[in-house]
């Protein structure tokens, strides 16, 4: 082929499509990848950003990508079930202590391994990016499990998240993220979990009274592709797009670190919401109430990977 020809041909174009704002760890994690993409392969790739659920939704994007509509997304770790299981593991309550503990886990063998765990359904996982914990927000004050009993609380679609708020009598409601504003301001749930950056940059906190630290579970996320359109990329471009891809992994998770700080002392700035933290007591009582969802996805996730998890956080 001559060079002239090769000049001409058309750009690969990848489009990365996300549900959060661009002010937040995902969003700016995506411009990050797209700036570093455009630079080093310059009119050989292009990369075109989504974001606030613009192109599709978190329950369209794995399907869209499986059909080549879409090239990449990053959605959270709970929202992979109908592709597999073992993801679940992510969502267990009170599992990791902290980020860095999620952090040496999902660098670990086990962590790794999951990257290839959707394989036969043609997607492929090419890394981990962190959000944070999640902390409970809702229009009335959350202390104790007993405060939750007989509310409606907005949920991913993840069963596990679903048993755990069915373990404090609570009622989950799975719904897109692209919803959830609506359904608080207008009081259609009583609350919901997430980091403090969505909290923020979504608004949460302008229609929720009471936010409770409550640390209780981990919002990361999988940056996942379909295998088909990876594996169609040309090897010097694939490896080149994955260098920008891992700094701006990299990146992103500085942006994580950076706005759970942040964000949250906006929030308490705004006094639009108040913080309330618990004491090792009250805690406890969170853990004792929803530990025990854990048995019951065992077999699904399987005793190894939870045990390495576990271990991460020594
Ligand atoms: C949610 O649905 O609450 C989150 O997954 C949104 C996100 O991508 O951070």
């Amino acid at each position: 082929m001559s060079v002239s020809s090769e000049v001409s041909a058309e750009p690969i174009e990848i489009k990365f499509s996300h549900v959060v704002a661009e002010n937040t760890p995902k969003g700016q994690m995506a411009l990050k990848f797209k700036a570093l993409v455009e630079e080093r392969l310059s009119g050989k790739v292009t990369v075109k950003v989504f974001p606030n659920s613009q192109l599709f939704g978190d329950n369209k994007v794995l399907e869209a990508m499986q059909l080549g509509d879409v090239q990449l997304a990053a959605p959270a770790l709970s929202k992979f079930k109908k592709y597999t299981k073992k993801l679940q593991l992510f969502d267990l309550p009170f599992l990791f202590e902290d980020l860095a503990a999620v952090e040496r886990f999902q660098q670990g063998e086990e962590g790794q391994r999951l990257l290839n765990s959707m394989r036969r359904k043609g997607l492929q996982g090419l890394g981990y990016l962190h959000n944070g914990m999640k902390q409970l927000s809702a229009s009335n004050k959350i202390r104790v499990p007993g405060d939750l009993a007989g509310k409606k609380f907005r949920i991913m679609s993840s069963d596990v998240l679903a048993a755990q708020f069915l373990a404090v009598d609570a009622v989950p409601v799975k719904k897109p993220f692209s919803e959830v504003f609506t359904l608080l301001q207008t009081k259609a749930v009583d609350g919901q979990e997430n980091t403090y950056s969505n909290i923020y940059s979504k608004k949460f906190f302008e229609v929720q009274e009471h936010i409770t630290e409550s640390n209780h579970g981990v919002l990361d996320y999988l940056v996942v592709s379909s295998r088909d359109f990876w594996s169609s990329m040309p090897q010097d471009i694939r490896l080149e797009v994955e260098k920008a891809l891992a700094q701006a992994i990299v990146y992103g998770n500085g942006i994580a670190a950076q706005k759970a700080k942040e964000d949250k002392q906006r929030i308490v700035d705004s006094k639009r919401s108040t913080i309330m933290t618990l004491t090792p007591s009250e805690r406890q009582q969170w853990v004792k109430a929803m530990k025990p969802v854990w048995a019951r996805f065992e077999d699904q996730i399987g005793k190894k990977v939870i045990d390495a998890a576990i271990a991460a956080n020594q």
